[in-house]
């Protein structure tokens, strides 16, 4: 197993610095499997929340690695994505449900009626309706064992993007539609070949959903996340951030971290 060549606690989570992304993401994978077979060993199922971005790829090539050597099954396993751009179509190459098909769903066994990913096709007029159904299938489903959480370069989780709302009234939002930043269409712009082809919206688990699972792994890679990161870890817990909210939960979240992110807080 991938050991951290740093071990520290900032703002009540545990921070663990990894020589190189590739070992965090097979700590990651590891942590994922052994939370796996612990939930399906005690209640005979296990709920997951994922994230997408380049950030967990690797992440989800080490659980198929696993699955194809006959060492895991997600057949006792259900999913709940973070996040999906709006609208977007589900064969689109570039919406969150192919990202997972190429990834994850295409090459494991977990059932499809167990992989959900908030819709990108539902009608404006009840999109704010669907998301909000997410939250009540996560509870149905018994709460989230664990969250895969990437950040954005502002610092953003799902697409909970910076805003000016209080730290309270932050912690309180659902899954809901949002409008994209500019820094995060930005991000995208390279996927969608160029800024104005990305969507202006997006479906997102709300900082309550994220921040009500059993466990949270963070994962941030690379020198454009160490502001993300810092601020995060380091800054006082506000909505400008939304990282930083993690903080009011800290004590359940480990970030698995490279040692360029953690430039900013080593
Ligand atoms: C996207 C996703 C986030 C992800 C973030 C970072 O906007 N909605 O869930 O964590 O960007 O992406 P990347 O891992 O590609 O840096």
């Amino acid at each position: 197993m991938a050991k951290p060549f740093r071990s520290l606690e900032l703002a009540g989570s545990s921070v663990k610095v990894y020589s190189s992304a590739t070992h965090a993401c097979e700590a990651a994978a590891d942590r994922i499997a052994k939370t796996i077979r612990i939930c399906v060993e005690i209640r005979s199922k296990a709920v997951l929340g994922l994230a997408t971005g380049a950030t967990p790829e690797p992440v989800y090539a080490g659980l198929v690695e696993r699955h194809r050597a006959g060492e895991l099954s997600f057949a006792p396993v259900s999913t709940y994505n973070l996040d999906e751009y709006y609208p977007m179509g589900p064969l689109d190459p570039n919406s969150y449900r192919s990202y997972m098909e190429r990834h994850l769903f295409g090459h494991v066994d977990l059932a499809p009626d167990r992989a959900h990913i908030l819709d990108g096709t539902v009608p404006a007029a009840f999109a704010a309706q669907s998301a909000a159904q997410f939250d009540h299938w996560i509870a149905a489903d018994g709460g989230l064992d664990l969250q895969l959480l990437g950040v954005g370069r502002n610092g953003h989780i799902g697409f909970n993007e910076p805003t000016d709302l209080s730290v309270a009234e932050a912690l309180a939002l659902p899954t809901r539609p949002v409008d994209l930043h500019p820094t995060t269409t930005e991000d995208a712009a390279g996927d969608f070949g160029g800024a104005d082809r990305v969507p202006r919206r997006a479906l997102t688990m709300g900082i309550a959903s994220i921040l009500a699972a059993r466990s949270i792994l963070v994962l941030a890679f690379g020198p454009r996340k160490a502001e993300a990161v810092a601020g995060s870890l380091r800054g006082p817990m506000t909505a400008r951030v939304p990282g930083s909210l993690l903080q009011a939960v800290g004590p359940k979240v480990t970030w698995l971290v490279d040692r360029e992110a953690a430039a900013e807080i080593l």
